[in-house]
């Protein structure tokens, strides 16, 4: 869910639902705002996207100059408008993100005190409790403290108090928020990126943090209630971030901006006067033991081409491993080893969990992000960032090549520091590594090709995508890429395991695409290929100049990217698969930058 509060001096209806905007990407189930008008709460509310927020206020218009707003990706209760956010309790109302751990015990006993619920939300227990404590004659401010020494779980709350005209309280632990400084304003809100169009002056709450914002400014409090100085920073500004351009979709500008973002990317991670890698931080890599890369969604899979390359080039052992997994088993930690946050947001629940538990445990940290100002960011010992801009659209493009692209550049980096390459060897690689931009770029000059095979796959109800080593895992993202925006179900596998059970779904309505470029691993790919169709297999066979040449006869469709080194194989063989993706999803009219269900920045578990 994405929060924001303004404390304004003239009116803020529509600044609050432009910065929902800029939050869509936290959820998208609902949206609402809430407002002072007259000393009175009131609030507009719509379920689905905040185009129908906008048609609500449009006809119904919220006067007031302070307000706080929210959209939502649901966790307890449908995405109805009585499940809507904000809610609104006696002189109470709040908007949530996160989870209240304890709200069942808490509901319960408040409903023991004749208090009646109005939606199956977690959230409303937060404004329950406040109002219960105001009730008792205590001020906004002590009410509030009593109110989150209640609270568990992860939570960032907005508040606003009926009758206290301008002021807000907010409060943090766990999901982030960011404090914005403006000219006799305050702003409050889930992310930087919300508070852009009204200031660049940003403070970061802490976890255990709550604040009281009013014209003049914030005054925060720390767990134990002691006032505490968050220092205000200012960040850049990110006005061009919500340009489509002249794309139709932010994914289609994203697949397209590839070229470039990998570029910036590739450009912060090594010295191309002297052909070497350049990795931030001063980590060394020849006294690690081991790699831990906890990651989510499209990042772990990032991580597991990073997996292939680190251990293939440097000889040190890698372990990937989902972050929801991860967190709740007991892993074996040893200390020289160095546990990899991949997330582009940063702000990951089970991500951010993964790393702690590690680190809590005395492992050296680091991080690859987009958001370098995020929670993740900030709790790591070197930030590796990624450059490849904001990312908009809910399924990754561009963060997933710019993340390999670090990966890339960091098991060269290994490498070397573990004396497994030679100088020139080493020249050799960066040299590879720089020509990826431009391969890319030819890659997605596929684009009209893989349109006409988009009308052929969006009518299947079913696709298998195989490949064997890296594009074993780049199998699992074109399948991945297919679910989220597409709907169509589709599986990735690693080619080799195709004989142990996903034969069985072959036959000659279900696409198979293999990836497989002129690698060590093609011969056994053809040979998979040649298996599926002699069972009738329609294949896709994505391959590259010099695979083609050695394609068993008998695909329906080749598709030649240009070769490679199989350094950067897995960069170039993303673009054709995210294109299918986003032609299939275009083609079934499905919403390719929001699709059904899903959140671009996850902040519960
Ligand atoms: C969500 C998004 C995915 C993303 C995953 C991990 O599920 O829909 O596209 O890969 O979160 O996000 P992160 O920000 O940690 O990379």
């Amino acid at each position: 869910c994405g929060i924001i509060g303004i404390v304004g001096n003239s009116s803020v209806q529509d600044r609050l639902i432009e910065s929902l905007k800029r939050l869509e990407y936290r959820g998208y189930d609902s949206a609402g705002i809430a407002a002072q008008v007259n000393g009175k709460l009131e609030r507009r509310r719509a379920p689905g996207k905040l185009r129908e927020l906008e048609a609500v206020v449009a006809k119904e218009p919220l006067n007031a100059t302070t307000g706080i707003g929210h959209t939502r990706w649901a966790t307890h209760g449908a995405p109805t408008e009585r499940n809507a956010h904000p809610h609104i309790v006696g002189r109470v109302a709040v908007v949530h993100n996160g989870i209240i751990e304890n709200f069942a015990e808490l509901k319960a006993e408040l409903i023991a005190t004749g208090r009646e619920f109005q939606s199956d939300t977690d959230t409303e227990v937060v404004a329950h409790l406040l109002d219960a404590e105001l009730a008792t004659g205590l001020s906004p401010r002590e009410a509030f403290a009593a109110t989150l020494a209640r609270l568990r779980g992860a939570f960032a709350l907005c508040v606003l108090i009926g009758g206290e005209d301008e002021v807000i309280l907010a409060a943090r632990n766990g999901p982030p928020l960011a404090l914005g400084y403006g000219q006799g304003e305050m702003y409050v809100g889930s992310d930087g990126l919300a508070l852009g169009p009204f200031t660049n002056r940003i403070a970061y709450l802490q976890d255990g943090d709550w604040a009281v914002l009013t014209h003049n400014g914030a005054e925060v409090y720390d767990a134990s209630g002691a006032p505490a100085d968050r220092p205000i920073r200012t960040v850049p500004s990110s006005a061009v971030l919500m340009e489509k351009g002249n794309y139709r979709h932010f994914m289609e500008k994203e697949i397209h901006d590839q070229p470039e973002g990998c570029q910036r990317t590739i450009a912060a991670y090594v010295d191309t006067l002297g052909g070497r890698v350049a990795v931030p931080g001063d980590l060394d890599f020849a006294k690690l033991e081991r790699v831990q890369i906890v990651a989510c969604g499209t990042s772990y899979i990032a991580g597991v081409i990073g997996r292939y390359l680190i251990e293939q080039l440097a000889d040190l052992p890698v372990d990937v491993e989902i972050a929801s997994e991860f967190r709740y088993r007991d892993p074996a930690i040893r200390p020289a080893s160095l546990v990899i946050a991949m997330s582009q947001s940063g702000e990951t629940a089970d991500t951010l969990a993964a790393l702690r538990y590690c680190t809590e445990r005395g492992m050296q940290s680091a991080a690859i992000v987009n958001a370098t100002e995020s929670t993740i960011a900030r709790e790591v010992d070197v930030v590796w960032p990624i450059h490849c801009g904001p990312e908009i659209g809910v399924a990754s493009t561009k963060a997933f090549t710019a993340q390999v692209s670090v990966l890339i550049s960091i098991a060269i980096a290994a490498a070397k520091a573990r004396g497994r390459l030679s100088e020139a060897e080493e020249q050799r690689l960066v040299k590879v590594l720089l020509e990826a931009p431009r391969l890319i770029a030819e890659a997605i000059g596929l684009e009209d090709a893989i349109r006409d095979i988009a009308v052929e796959v969006s009518k299947a109800k079913d696709v298998l995508y195989l490949g064997r080593g890296p594009m074993s895992a780049l199998a699992l993202e074109g399948a991945l890429k297919l679910k989220e925006i597409s709907y169509i179900h589709a599986e990735g596998y690693a080619a080799g395991e195709l004989k142990h059970g996903p034969i069985a779904l072959v036959d000659d309505q279900t696409p198979i695409i293999i990836l497989a470029p002129f690698d060590a691993w093609f011969e056994k790919s053809a040979s998979n290929m040649s298996e599926v169709m002699a069972r009738g297999g329609q294949v896709v066979f994505i391959t590259d100049t010099e695979g083609a040449k050695h394609a068993p006869a008998g695909a329906k469709v080749v598709v030649t990217a240009p070769s490679s080194d199989p350094l950067i194989s897995a960069l170039v063989m993303s673009a054709p698969i995210q294109l299918l993706a986003y032609h299939v999803a275009v083609l079934k009219g499905a919403d390719v930058d929001q699709p059904r269900n899903l959140a671009k920045s996850v902040t519960v578990e």
